[in-house]
């Protein structure tokens, strides 16, 4: 077989780029609105609902380790995609990078699992909207029956209504246009920092040392399982190179946008855990949904704690709207190489976005969030997440041996030193996350390979490169 039919071929890196010249997305975005739209995607579900979850089961009051621990794996996995993203410009994140850097399966594989990450997180942070938008409206008198409420399965659960009409109305902006999405967004995420900074000045005078006593009830351990649950908090800084194509300067902004985003959410998640921790005791948010709003509560501020929850429902909003925006971007990639149907990569003219694209990912994250549970979904997003990275992390420094030439306006430090680290504390990660979660990854990737090779192969955009280049 010649190299450029196998299934390790790789796309060119000017290829690459030269297909986003001149037509295509339209680039509205700088390094403000970037790191707005990694806040954005960050702080949500992740430090409203599942750091209680985390605190009374794993990790304790070393919880805060379990955020450093995940914080600095993040930080790691961030440089080396800010090498990637301001080098290779393009929709489609790291996907795209494995296309360049690793051949078409490999790139296939991530594009995949980012397909998991992004739809079933959309799924997950819906369903936990609705739980957060259901208990604002039933303290205000109004209550929804349970039947509406709540997936199959669960509680008297036939659908949950709130999950599929919030997003529906994220469908519909993002149809409208990443420009309208954007300022939206900043109104979202200036509400959502406000919120988390009350939270942090009002409950640091109310922090008992003693309640940090003991500090790693589950031990040691205790700190990697907890960080492999609240690993999600951090998801989203990745999301910003799904932006690529539409940045007015994307080599200075995409790192600038990546690094910024996480390095403000890390600090924030560090504070609110350490002090979350220090104002109640941890076994107190055992199946407790809103753990924020809980412990201000239990301290006697129920003013904060009514704000806090409108602050989690426009928070959480704003992570759908970046992560649904993720996944179409990541649809749209793959389907403009042909190894998905192209009408996913068609740019509706009214409107300059990927409109079909858009829908698609809006009808699957519909039936998920209404129908399946919000456990099941969570679960599965950390590992492909991870999984990601890790072909992040190998593919800079394949990238450096490979392409020593090409221009890189923003280098990751000591590689490969900070690759490998990144690679191996995203491993550990996958290896502390629960069996079935792997085994359902496992069979996601199985479905991935038939689609590739009853698919992907025989359609993608590089046979037709290949064609051209042997008619020549
Ligand atoms: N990091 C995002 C959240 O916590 C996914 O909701």
């Amino acid at each position: 077989m010649s190299s450029n039919q196998s299934i390790f071929r790789t796309k060119s890196l000017e290829a690459m780029i030269g297909q986003t010249q001149g037509k295509g997305l339209k680039k509205v975005l700088g390094a403000f609105e970037l790191t707005m739209l990694g806040i954005g995607a960050i702080i949500g579900t992740g430090i409203f609902v599942l750091t209680g979850v985390a605190a009374a089961d794993y990790a304790g009051p070393g919880l805060m380790l379990s955020f450093i621990f995940c914080g600095i794996t993040c930080a790691f996995v961030a440089l080396c995609y800010a090498e990637l993203a301001a080098m290779i410009p393009v929709a489609g994140s790291a996907y795209t990078f494995g296309y360049v850097g690793l051949g078409e399966l490999w790139a296939w594989i991530i594009g995949w699992d980012l397909i998991l990450e992004y739809v079933v997180a959309v799924a997950a942070v819906a369903v936990g909207w609705s739980g957060y938008i259901v208990m604002l409206l039933s303290s205000a008198g109004i209550h929804i029956p349970d039947a509406l409420t709540n997936a199959p399965g669960q509680k008297g659960g036939i659908v949950n209504l709130p999950s599929i009409l919030i997003l529906f109305v994220i469908t519909l902006l993002l149809i409208k246009g990443v420009s309208e999405s954007a300022k939206l967004n900043n109104v979202l995420v200036i509400v959502k920092l406000a919120v988390v900074i009350l939270f942090i000045v009002v409950g640091a005078g109310h922090v008992q040392p003693a309640n940090w006593n003991p500090f790693l009830p589950y031990g040691v351990g205790g700190i990697f399982k907890g960080a492999a649950i609240i690993f999600f908090a951090y998801l989203g800084f990745d999301a910003v190179t799904t932006a690529a194509e539409e940045v007015k300067n994307p080599q200075r902004d995409l790192p600038i946008g990546i690094l910024a985003s996480l390095g403000v959410c890390t600090v924030l998640y560090i504070v609110v855990s350490g002090i979350l921790t220090g104002m109640v005791p941890y076994q107190n948010f055992h199946n407790n949904a809103a753990p924020v709003a809980y412990a201000l509560q239990q301290v006697g501020i129920n003013w904060g704690s009514a704000l806090v929850s409108v602050g989690a429902v426009t928070g959480i909003s704003s992570v759908l709207l970046v992560m649904a925006f993720g996944a179409t971007r990541v649809l749209f990639s793959l389907s403009r190489d042909g190894l998905l149907p192209k009408v996913f990569a068609e740019i509706d003219p009214k409107f300059g976005t990927p409109v079909k694209s858009t829908v698609l990912v809006g009808a699957v994250t519909m039936i998920l969030s209404g129908f399946v549970q919000i456990g099941r979904l969570a679960e599965m997003t950390n590992i492909g997440t991870l999984a990601a990275f890790c072909v992040v992390c190998v593919s800079v420094v394949v990238l450096r041996k490979k392409r020593p030439d090409v221009k890189r306006p923003f280098l990751c430090p000591a590689v490969p030193a900070v690759p490998i680290i990144g690679l191996i504390f995203c491993l550990y990660l996958i290896y502390e996350l629960p069996n079935f979660t792997k085994m359902v990854f496992v069979i996601w990737l199985l479905v991935g390979f038939v689609i590739y090779f009853g698919y992907g192969r025989k359609h993608s955009a590089m046979n037709f490169e290949d064609e051209s280049k042997a008619k020549a």
